[in-house]
């Protein structure tokens, strides 16, 4: 315990009274919580916290907690509240925006429609903090927010300084960066880097690469009596409007079921076992990308006959296999319980191994 730690300028309290919320909306305590407002304080923070445990807590769209008034998740949670947007540069047709990392990515996302810009039109309605996107590399409709990231600013726990990575230095992948590493970033409870701020290279309206080749995104589009490319300067909007119809229609909303999106990540086989299975099952969908095949974990699931599979409250989306929901009254077991379900089933029906999304604390073995 840290008891001087009440004295900080930013809100500091001690759980488990304080409601903590991930989009799962399990159980979570922690033993204390420190709301971070100004970037500034995360000197002071730092020192007071030392070598003691902390977690670090953007929207919650994409954690597992395990915790129980009994027994709260042994760290200080620093909840990410840091907020404010910025235009740095707009040297035609380019724009760099800078955004502070406590921001919700969806408004963050609306906001940049508003102003004229685009390049993050496909990954509207995603869940989360705009500090938590790049840990993730969030991608959606055939963007991922690595494409459009300049820079990330981040707090360094060890150096006690601020620091910044060029997108490169990121080491982005399919729902992967440094950030996800624990060779790079450290263990759940000791994480090194707190992401403060993210700027990103957009475009004025009607000068951004369109993308538009995802299944069913131009559909959308033309089914709202437009085409993709009217020249009129409104195709971002267009696009973000059929990926929210999109994502509206085929994902659970986290405010009305609660959940962390994909639960699990479409997995990367080599291109000989994509072919074979697709010889077994003609309808499976691959997506060949060079040397290796990604199969669609959602596909997957739904042929194990698992769609609408529950374990108490805890139980996979009716909508969609890939998105695991609380109905209610779930908690981390039972949750845990349905995915280990899924990753036998998977294994034993089709030989591949599903791997979660969603980061689970504290980590188990076997997950
Ligand atoms: N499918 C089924 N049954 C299901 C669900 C999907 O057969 O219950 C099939 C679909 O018919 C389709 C294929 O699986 O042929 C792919 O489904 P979808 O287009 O919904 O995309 P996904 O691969 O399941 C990925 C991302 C989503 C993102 C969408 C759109 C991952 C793990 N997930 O889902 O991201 O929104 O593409 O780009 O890469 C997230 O990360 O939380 C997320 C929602």
């Amino acid at each position: 315990m840290h008891p001087s730690i009440f004295d900080l300028a930013t809100s500091h309290s001690k759980s488990p009274e304080v409601p903590l919320q991930t989009t799962l909306r399990l159980p979570f305590f922690a033993r204390d919580v420190v709301d971070l407002n100004r970037s500034t304080d995360l000197l002071e923070i730092s020192e007071r916290l030392g070598k003691g445990a902390r977690f670090i807590l953007g929207g919650g769209s994409n954690l597992v907690v395990r915790s129980s008034p009994e027994s709260p998740l042994p760290a200080t949670v620093i909840r990410n509240r840091l907020a404010g947007i910025v235009r740095l540069s707009s040297e035609q047709p380019e724009v760099r925006i800078r955004c502070a990392a406590g921001e919700s990515w969806h408004s963050f996302v609306m906001w940049t429609l508003s102003q004229g810009l685009a390049g993050l039109e496909n990954l509207a309605l995603i869940p989360g903090t705009v500090g938590a996107a790049p840990i993730q590399n969030i991608g959606a409709y055939g963007v991922e927010v690595a494409d459009r990231i300049d820079t990330v600013h981040a707090w360094d726990f060890e150096k006690q300084d601020h620091v910044t990575f060029s997108s490169k230095d990121c080491g982005f992948s399919y729902r992967w960066s440094r950030f996800k590493d624990a060779d790079q970033q450290g263990p759940w409870d000791m994480p090194r880097f707190l992401i403060t701020g993210v700027d990103f290279r957009l475009w004025q309206a009607g000068h951004a690469p369109v993308v538009a080749h995802y299944a069913g995104v131009r559909e959308r589009v033309e089914s709202m009596g437009h085409t993709v490319d009217d020249g009129d300067g409104l195709t971002a909007h267009r696009i973000a409007h059929a990926v929210m119809s999109l994502r509206r229609e085929k994902l659970p909303d986290p405010d009305e079921l609660p959940n962390a999106g994909s639960f699990f990540q479409n997995p990367e086989v080599p291109n000989a076992f994509a072919q074979s299975l697709k010889a077994k099952h003609p309808a499976a969908p691959v997506f060949a990308s060079g040397t290796a095949s990604k199969l669609s974990a959602g596909w997957l699931i739904d042929q194990c006959g698992l769609r609408g599979f529950r374990v108490g409250d805890a139980g996979v989306s009716e909508r969609h296999a890939l998105v695991l929901v609380n109905h209610g009254g779930a908690n981390a077991h039972d949750l845990l319980e349905v995915a280990r379900t899924i990753q036998r089933e998977v294994m034993r029906r089709f030989g591949v191994w599903l791997e979660p999304e969603p980061i689970l604390v504290p980590p188990m073995q076997a997950y």
